[in-house]
């Protein structure tokens, strides 16, 4: 495993500042560590080029005025981004881009790039197909609009419930998660978002989860629809509930790293698939930049 690269922005330093990821680099009084205070992206890189930065960027620039963070400037993390892609040097890299409120009474945020190998388990997962659990976030789905103050729209670095489902998940013979709204909705799962397709006659329709309905908006959701758009698919954004997963000709997870990846199984429940489909959105996919 090649080793993590880290970056710290830091205005002393243009191209950002390396650090060594084998030693201690934060303060443990940082609000990132202490209250989980703070925002991040993953996005892929593939041969030192990280996809989608724009919308990354924007999306962490949303996640910051949520929060009310103060937020580096976007040419300070292209700068920092190319700086631990080239320390790198592998074709494919996952790279975060991590913001915290700082260190306690020190008001300037804590802001580093990450650059690190991708898991042999999330470039299987996109060929198997995934086996997946249906779980009750608790939440209904207008409630976003109604307490922003939970900041369910926002990547937080609080993802430790994320990560609890995952590992229920795992625990219950599953790879992964469909997160359902208290009014019977369906969500996303805990680090991507949900898509269908319906089939009818030529017309081929795919299908996400209703955005605002307090989940993430998806970056390769995005992408994955302006392209295929422009190849002629026909576009809809919910709102979806379970029976919608279990009628559709196809189901998949998507999301910056692992990409695009086709539901096998619900709730130990087998699911219609389409491989046509599934390659067809890979090589949508693979020209998005
Ligand atoms: C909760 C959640 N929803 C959706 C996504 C998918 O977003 P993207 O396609 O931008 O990676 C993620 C990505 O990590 C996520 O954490």
């Amino acid at each position: 495993m090649p080793q993590t690269i880290l970056v710290f922005l830091d205005p002393a330093h243009p191209a950002g500042r390396l650090a060594d990821s084998r030693q201690p680099q934060l303060f443990a009084t940082d609000l990132g560590a202490t209250r989980g205070d703070g925002i991040f992206e993953s996005l892929l890189a593939l041969d030192g080029r990280p996809r989608k930065v724009q919308a990354h960027l924007d999306r962490l620039a949303s996640s910051a005025e949520l929060l009310e963070l103060e937020l580096p400037a976007a040419a300070a993390w292209l700068a920092a981004i190319q700086t631990g892609l080239a320390e790198f040097a592998q074709p494919e890299a996952i790279v975060k881009l991590l913001v915290t409120r700082g260190v306690e009474d020190a008001g300037q945020p804590t802001a580093w790039v990450q650059v690190a190998a991708l898991p042999e388990s999330s470039k299987a997962l996109r060929e198997k197909g995934l086996d997946v659990l249906l779980l009750d976030r608790g939440y209904d789905s207008g409630l976003a609009e109604r307490a922003p103050w939970l900041l369910l729209g926002a990547k937080t670095l609080s993802y430790a419930v994320n990560m609890a489902a995952l590992r229920y998940a795992h625990q219950h013979d599953a790879d992964d998660v469909i997160f359902t709204s208290a009014d019977g909705r369906v969500l996303e799962g805990p680090t991507s978002s949900v898509l269908i397709a319906h089939r009818d006659g030529a017309v081929k329709r795919l299908i996400t989860t209703q955005l605002d309905s307090g989940i993430l908006p998806g970056t390769t959701q995005g992408a994955l629809f302006a392209a295929a758009k422009d190849a002629g698919w026909e576009l809809g954004y919910g709102p979806l509930v379970p029976a919608d997963l279990f009628d559709a000709d196809a189901v998949w997870l998507v999301s910056s790293i692992r990409l695009l990846a086709p539901v096998n199984r619900i709730d130990g429940t087998e699911i219609n698939h389409d491989a046509e489909l599934t390659a067809e959105l890979n090589a949508l996919l693979a020209t998005i930049r």
